[in-house]
C-alpha cells in the first residue's frame, strides 16, 4: 500500500497518483484482474492527465491536464445486488454533490443519472462500471471527472461545461478536494452498508436537476413536455407527462431538451 495522509479508514487509504494514463478506469481495471493479490478496497487511482478518458455511453472525457481532478474508485459492495446497483451511483453523485455544496453554495444538482451540474452546466461526470458475480455486486469501478481549476474550455464545450475556478474566480487545492470527496463517499457507503438507503435516496431525489419544474424531453424521436417526479428502486426516471400518468425511463431512452 501507498501512504498519504487522507482522514479516512479505507478509501484512498491505498492512493495510486499516476501522471498520464489513458484511462484511470482501464487502469484500475487492469490492476484488479491482474493482481495475484487483491487490490484492497477503497483504492484510489488519480491522474494528472488521461489522454484517453472515458464518458458515458462511449463519450471522450476531456480534461486539461493538472487542472482537474480525475480518479477511480474501486469498491467491493457485495451486499447490493444487481438489481439495485443504483445505489452506487446514488451514493457517489450525492458524496460528490454534499462536497461540492461547500465551495458552491448555489444552483448545484445532480442531472440524472449522475451528472453534477451547477444551473445548467455540467461541472462534473461519473462512470461506473460493475462486476456482478450470481446477483451481487462483486466489485465496483467508479470513474469521477471533476472539472476544478480549468478557466477556458475548447468550443465545443465552451457552452456546457463550467469549472469550480470559473465560479469562485480562484484555483481549489485538488488534494484537499480529493480527501473531502474519498471522506464523504466512506460515510456514506458505510451508511448504505448500515441498510441506511432510504436516506440516500431521498437526498438523492432532493438533489435532482428540474425536480417538480415543467420541462421538455425526448422519447423515441418526439418532444414532450412533463414534470420529472424522481426515480424508480430501480434507478428508472420518473416523468409525468402533462395530461398524463407517470412513465418510467431507462438511460438513454430520454433526454432531456
Ligand atoms: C460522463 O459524464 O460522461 C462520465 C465522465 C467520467 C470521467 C471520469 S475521469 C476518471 C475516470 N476515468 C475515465 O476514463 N472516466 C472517468
Amino acid at each position: 500500500m501507498q501512504n498519504n495522509t487522507f482522514s479516512t479508514l479505507f478509501i484512498g487509504q491505498n492512493l495510486i497518483k499516476l501522471s498520464s494514463v489513458d484511462s484511470t478506469n482501464n487502469y484500475l481495471r487492469n490492476l484488479t484482474s491482474s493482481n495475484s493479490e487483491p487490490l484492497p478496497e477503497g483504492t484510489v487511482i488519480m491522474a494528472d492527465h488521461q489522454f484517453a478518458g472515458r464518458g458515458q455511453r462511449g463519450n471522450v472525457w476531456h480534461a486539461a491536464p493538472k487542472k482537474n481532478l480525475t480518479f477511480s474508485v474501486l469498491l467491493k459492495p457485495n451486499f447490493i445486488t444487481a438489481e439495485h446497483q443504483f445505489l452506487i451511483n446514488i451514493l457517489v453523485s450525492v458524496a460528490i454533490n454534499v462536497v461540492l455544496a461547500k465551495y458552491v453554495p448555489l444552483g448545484l444538482s445532480i442531472k440524472w443519472p449522475n451528472d453534477i451540474y451547477v444551473n445548467d452546466k455540467k461541472i462534473g461526470g461519473v462512470l461506473i462500471e460493475n462486476t456482478i458475480v450470481g446477483s451481487n455486486i462483486k466489485q465496483s469501478i467508479i470513474g469521477i471527472g471533476l472539472n476544478i481549476n480549468q478557466s477556458v474550455f475548447e468550443d465545443e464545450l465552451k457552452t456546457s461545461a463550467v469549472s469550480i475556478s470559473q465560479i469562485l474566480q480562484q484555483d481549489v487545492n485538488l488534494m484537499v478536494l480529493l480527501n473531502e470527496i474519498c471522506v464523504q463517499l466512506e460515510q456514506l457507503y458505510l451508511k448504505l452498508r448500515l441498510g441506511k438507503e432510504k436516506t440516500l435516496q431521498e437526498l438523492y431525489t432532493s438533489k435532482l436537476y428540474r425536480l417538480n419544474q415543467i420541462a421538455k424531453y425526448i422519447y423515441k424521436g418526439k418532444v414532450f413536455d412533463g414534470v420529472l417526479e424522481g426515480v424508480s428502486s430501480t434507478g428508472l426516471l420518473r416523468i409525468k407527462p402533462l395530461n398524463d400518468d407517470v412513465l418510467e425511463f431507462g438511460f438513454k431512452e430520454v433526454a432531456f431538451v
